[in-house]
Protein backbone atom coordinates (compact mmCIF):
# COMPACT_ATOMS: atom_id res chain seq x y z
CA UNK A 1 0.00 0.00 0.00
CA UNK A 2 1.78 3.53 -0.55
CA UNK A 3 1.80 5.72 2.04
CA UNK A 4 -1.25 8.34 1.00
CA UNK A 5 -3.21 5.05 1.31
CA UNK A 6 -1.68 3.85 4.28
CA UNK A 7 -2.27 7.20 6.20
CA UNK A 8 -6.24 7.39 5.11
CA UNK A 9 -6.57 4.40 6.22
CA UNK A 10 -5.43 5.08 10.12
CA UNK A 11 -6.24 8.20 10.10
CA UNK A 12 -9.97 7.07 10.15
CA UNK A 13 -8.77 4.58 12.89
CA UNK A 14 -7.09 7.34 15.10
CA UNK A 15 -9.89 9.57 14.51
CA UNK A 16 -12.59 7.59 16.07
CA UNK A 17 -10.91 7.62 19.07
CA UNK A 18 -10.33 11.47 19.04
CA UNK A 19 -12.90 13.18 21.59
CA UNK A 20 -11.69 16.02 20.42
CA UNK A 21 -9.32 18.69 17.81
CA UNK A 22 -6.40 19.12 19.67
CA UNK A 23 -4.89 21.94 19.96
CA UNK A 24 -1.51 20.92 20.13
CA UNK A 25 0.68 17.65 19.43
CA UNK A 26 3.45 16.11 21.12
CA UNK A 27 6.22 13.82 20.52
CA UNK A 28 7.85 12.41 23.54
CA UNK A 29 11.31 11.57 23.79
CA UNK A 30 13.23 9.67 25.93
CA UNK A 31 12.76 10.50 29.68
CA UNK A 32 9.18 12.42 28.93
CA UNK A 33 7.00 9.63 28.91
CA UNK A 34 5.68 10.61 31.90
CA UNK A 35 4.48 13.80 31.39
CA UNK A 36 1.25 13.00 30.74
CA UNK A 37 -0.03 11.73 34.11
CA UNK A 38 -2.52 8.66 33.78
CA UNK A 39 -5.27 10.60 35.32
CA UNK A 40 -5.14 13.44 32.57
CA UNK A 41 -5.69 10.45 29.43
CA UNK A 42 -8.98 10.71 28.13
CA UNK A 43 -8.37 8.46 25.42
CA UNK A 44 -5.53 6.26 23.66
CA UNK A 45 -4.88 4.21 20.69
CA UNK A 46 -1.62 1.78 20.94
CA UNK A 47 0.52 1.78 17.56
CA UNK A 48 -0.28 -2.30 17.17
CA UNK A 49 -3.77 -1.19 16.63
CA UNK A 50 -3.12 0.76 13.00
CA UNK A 51 -2.75 -1.38 10.15
CA UNK A 52 0.78 -1.38 8.74
CA UNK A 53 2.09 1.41 11.69
CA UNK A 54 5.54 0.91 12.48
CA UNK A 55 6.31 -0.24 16.46
CA UNK A 56 9.14 0.42 18.28
CA UNK A 57 11.73 -1.70 18.84
CA UNK A 58 13.48 0.03 21.54
CA UNK A 59 13.32 -0.43 25.02
CA UNK A 60 12.05 2.35 27.62
CA UNK A 61 9.77 3.42 24.50
CA UNK A 62 5.96 2.99 24.85
CA UNK A 63 4.07 3.19 21.85
CA UNK A 64 1.06 4.82 21.98
CA UNK A 65 -1.41 7.88 20.99
CA UNK A 66 -2.38 9.78 24.20
CA UNK A 67 -5.40 11.97 23.41
CA UNK A 68 -5.26 14.23 27.08
CA UNK A 69 -5.89 17.41 28.64
CA UNK A 70 -2.50 18.74 29.71
CA UNK A 71 -2.61 22.42 32.01
CA UNK A 72 -6.53 22.29 30.51
CA UNK A 73 -5.61 22.42 26.78
CA UNK A 74 -6.45 19.33 24.40
CA UNK A 75 -3.40 17.73 23.21
CA UNK A 76 -2.86 14.28 21.51
CA UNK A 77 0.46 12.86 22.02
CA UNK A 78 3.09 10.10 20.50
CA UNK A 79 4.24 7.96 23.70
CA UNK A 80 7.30 6.45 22.02
CA UNK A 81 8.27 7.16 18.44
CA UNK A 82 10.36 4.89 15.51
CA UNK A 83 13.65 5.58 14.44
CA UNK A 84 15.44 5.33 11.17
CA UNK A 85 18.02 2.90 12.76
CA UNK A 86 14.70 0.25 13.77
CA UNK A 87 14.93 0.02 9.60
CA UNK A 88 11.77 2.21 9.09
CA UNK A 89 11.51 4.71 5.89
CA UNK A 90 11.70 8.26 6.38
CA UNK A 91 8.03 8.43 5.51
CA UNK A 92 7.27 5.83 7.69
CA UNK A 93 9.28 7.42 11.32
CA UNK A 94 6.96 10.59 10.25
CA UNK A 95 3.52 8.96 10.05
CA UNK A 96 2.10 9.33 13.70
CA UNK A 97 3.12 13.25 13.28
CA UNK A 98 1.18 13.63 10.19
CA UNK A 99 -1.95 11.55 11.77
CA UNK A 100 -1.69 13.54 14.75
CA UNK A 101 -1.46 16.92 12.63
CA UNK A 102 -3.99 15.73 10.47
CA UNK A 103 -6.19 15.93 13.27
CA UNK A 104 -6.00 19.53 13.59
CA UNK A 105 -3.42 20.12 15.86
CA UNK A 106 -2.10 23.91 14.69
CA UNK A 107 0.99 23.52 16.77
CA UNK A 108 3.95 20.47 17.04
CA UNK A 109 6.14 20.43 19.96
CA UNK A 110 9.22 17.85 19.84
CA UNK A 111 11.51 16.29 22.45
CA UNK A 112 14.24 14.38 22.28
CA UNK A 113 17.44 13.45 23.78
CA UNK A 114 20.86 14.41 22.47
CA UNK A 115 24.75 14.82 22.84
CA UNK A 116 25.71 17.57 23.11
CA UNK A 117 28.35 18.93 20.56
CA UNK A 118 28.49 22.85 22.01
CA UNK A 119 31.01 23.33 24.58
CA UNK A 120 29.10 25.14 26.73
CA UNK A 121 26.16 22.39 27.29
CA UNK A 122 26.20 20.34 29.79
CA UNK A 123 23.97 17.12 30.68
CA UNK A 124 20.81 17.73 31.75
CA UNK A 125 20.69 21.37 29.59
CA UNK A 126 17.56 22.06 27.76
CA UNK A 127 18.61 23.29 24.25
CA UNK A 128 15.74 25.15 22.49
CA UNK A 129 15.79 24.11 18.21
CA UNK A 130 16.66 27.64 16.31
CA UNK A 131 17.22 25.19 12.97
CA UNK A 132 18.25 21.78 11.98
CA UNK A 133 20.63 20.19 9.99
CA UNK A 134 18.55 16.61 8.15
CA UNK A 135 21.50 16.36 5.57
CA UNK A 136 22.59 13.39 6.97
CA UNK A 137 19.26 11.30 6.50
CA UNK A 138 16.70 10.82 3.71
CA UNK A 139 14.00 13.78 3.63
CA UNK A 140 10.34 11.88 4.56
CA UNK A 141 9.35 13.67 1.75
CA UNK A 142 10.93 11.34 -0.78
CA UNK A 143 8.20 9.52 -3.06
CA UNK A 144 4.94 10.96 -4.69
CA UNK A 145 4.00 14.54 -2.93
CA UNK A 146 0.66 13.58 -0.65
CA UNK A 147 -0.89 17.19 -1.86
CA UNK A 148 -3.19 17.22 0.54
CA UNK A 149 -0.93 17.93 2.78
CA UNK A 150 1.49 20.34 1.33
CA UNK A 151 3.44 21.15 -1.69
CA UNK A 152 6.43 19.03 -3.41
CA UNK A 153 8.77 21.52 -3.03
CA UNK A 154 8.23 22.96 0.80
CA UNK A 155 10.21 25.54 1.69
CA UNK A 156 12.50 25.07 5.08
CA UNK A 157 13.98 27.92 5.86
CA UNK A 158 11.45 28.60 8.93
CA UNK A 159 10.76 25.59 10.10
CA UNK A 160 10.79 26.30 14.06
CA UNK A 161 8.40 28.78 14.95
CA UNK A 162 10.06 32.18 16.08
CA UNK A 163 6.23 32.90 17.86
CA UNK A 164 6.76 29.51 19.79
CA UNK A 165 10.12 29.74 20.50
CA UNK A 166 9.39 33.28 22.36
CA UNK A 167 6.98 31.42 24.15
CA UNK A 168 9.56 29.04 25.60
CA UNK A 169 11.82 31.34 26.08
CA UNK A 170 9.66 33.12 28.24
CA UNK A 171 8.00 30.23 30.37
CA UNK A 172 11.66 28.70 30.99
CA UNK A 173 12.35 32.54 32.26
CA UNK A 174 9.20 32.01 34.43
CA UNK A 175 10.48 28.39 35.73
CA UNK A 176 14.06 29.55 36.56
CA UNK A 177 15.74 27.42 33.76
CA UNK A 178 18.19 27.93 31.67
CA UNK A 179 17.33 27.66 28.15
CA UNK A 180 20.07 26.73 25.52
CA UNK A 181 19.51 27.46 22.00
CA UNK A 182 21.16 25.84 18.48
CA UNK A 183 21.34 23.99 16.01
CA UNK A 184 20.00 19.91 16.28
CA UNK A 185 21.69 17.80 13.48
CA UNK A 186 20.14 14.45 13.38
CA UNK A 187 21.95 11.15 11.83
CA UNK A 188 20.25 7.96 11.32
CA UNK A 189 22.08 6.13 14.24
CA UNK A 190 22.03 3.35 15.68
CA UNK A 191 25.83 4.25 16.70
CA UNK A 192 27.05 6.96 18.02
CA UNK A 193 29.19 9.01 16.28
CA UNK A 194 32.90 9.37 16.07
CA UNK A 195 35.14 11.91 17.60
CA UNK A 196 36.17 12.84 13.71
CA UNK A 197 32.25 13.15 12.80
CA UNK A 198 31.60 15.33 15.54
CA UNK A 199 34.24 17.56 14.56
CA UNK A 200 32.89 17.97 11.22
CA UNK A 201 29.36 18.28 12.59
CA UNK A 202 30.54 20.95 15.00
CA UNK A 203 32.43 22.83 11.40
CA UNK A 204 28.98 22.61 10.14
CA UNK A 205 27.03 24.95 12.73
CA UNK A 206 25.58 22.09 14.56
CA UNK A 207 25.36 22.28 18.44
CA UNK A 208 23.53 18.86 19.26
CA UNK A 209 23.26 15.59 17.96
CA UNK A 210 20.49 12.46 17.83
CA UNK A 211 18.39 10.44 15.78
CA UNK A 212 14.88 11.62 15.61
CA UNK A 213 13.30 15.18 15.42
CA UNK A 214 14.55 16.59 12.08
CA UNK A 215 12.26 14.27 9.75
CA UNK A 216 9.43 14.88 11.68
CA UNK A 217 10.02 18.78 12.05
CA UNK A 218 10.00 18.39 8.11
CA UNK A 219 6.69 16.82 7.81
CA UNK A 220 4.92 19.23 10.10
CA UNK A 221 6.88 21.96 7.69
CA UNK A 222 5.41 20.29 5.00
CA UNK A 223 2.49 20.59 6.19
CA UNK A 224 2.61 24.48 7.61
CA UNK A 225 2.33 23.39 11.41
CA UNK A 226 4.35 25.92 13.56
CA UNK A 227 7.24 23.76 14.81
CA UNK A 228 8.80 24.35 18.66
CA UNK A 229 12.01 21.42 19.10
CA UNK A 230 13.23 20.65 22.64
CA UNK A 231 16.73 18.90 22.96
CA UNK A 232 17.34 17.23 26.73
CA UNK A 233 21.14 17.19 26.54
CA UNK A 234 22.28 13.93 27.84
CA UNK A 235 26.27 13.34 27.49
CA UNK A 236 29.24 15.39 25.87
CA UNK A 237 29.13 14.14 21.97
CA UNK A 238 31.67 11.64 21.38
CA UNK A 239 35.29 13.09 21.50
CA UNK A 240 34.22 16.17 23.08
CA UNK A 241 34.92 14.28 26.60
CA UNK A 242 36.93 11.41 26.79
CA UNK A 243 34.38 9.33 28.34
CA UNK A 244 32.70 6.30 26.20
CA UNK A 245 29.39 7.10 25.29
CA UNK A 246 26.49 4.00 26.51
CA UNK A 247 22.34 4.14 25.74
CA UNK A 248 22.19 3.30 29.59
CA UNK A 249 23.81 6.31 30.81
CA UNK A 250 22.00 8.63 28.13
CA UNK A 251 18.34 7.35 29.45
CA UNK A 252 19.44 7.43 33.47
CA UNK A 253 20.10 11.01 32.54
CA UNK A 254 16.77 11.86 30.00
CA UNK A 255 14.92 10.15 33.08
CA UNK A 256 17.08 12.94 35.40
CA UNK A 257 16.30 15.72 33.73
CA UNK A 258 13.22 14.64 32.20
CA UNK A 259 11.33 16.18 35.34
CA UNK A 260 12.19 20.04 34.35
CA UNK A 261 12.02 19.31 30.79
CA UNK A 262 8.11 18.07 31.72
CA UNK A 263 7.14 21.30 34.28
CA UNK A 264 8.73 23.45 30.48
CA UNK A 265 6.64 21.64 28.17
CA UNK A 266 3.71 21.93 30.72
CA UNK A 267 3.64 25.20 31.01
CA UNK A 268 4.51 25.95 27.24
CA UNK A 269 1.46 23.87 26.53
CA UNK A 270 -0.66 25.90 29.07
CA UNK A 271 0.31 29.23 26.85
CA UNK A 272 -0.05 27.92 23.93
CA UNK A 273 -3.70 27.02 25.18
CA UNK A 274 -4.14 30.78 25.46
CA UNK A 275 -3.45 31.37 21.76
CA UNK A 276 -4.92 31.21 18.98
N1 LIG B 1 24.62 11.05 19.70
C1 LIG B 1 23.49 10.73 19.03
N2 LIG B 1 22.31 10.60 19.63
C2 LIG B 1 22.24 10.82 20.94
C3 LIG B 1 23.36 11.17 21.70
C4 LIG B 1 24.62 11.29 21.03
O1 LIG B 1 25.67 11.59 21.64
N3 LIG B 1 22.94 11.32 22.99
C5 LIG B 1 21.61 11.09 22.99
N4 LIG B 1 21.18 10.78 21.77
Amino acid sequence: MDEKTLLKLNFKTLKMKAPFIPKAALVLGSGLGGIIGEENIISQLDYSELDSFPLSTVEGHRGRFIFADLAGVPIVAMQGRVHIYEGYGSAEVVRGVRLMLMLGASALILTNAAGGIDKAFSPGDIMLITDHISSFVPSPLIGENISSLGTRFPDMSRVYSSKLSEIALACARRLNIELKSGVYLQTTGPNYETPAEIRMYSALGASAVGMSTAVEAMAAAHMGVSVLGLSLITNPAAGISSVPLNHEEVQLVAKEAGDTLSALVKEIIAEVGKND
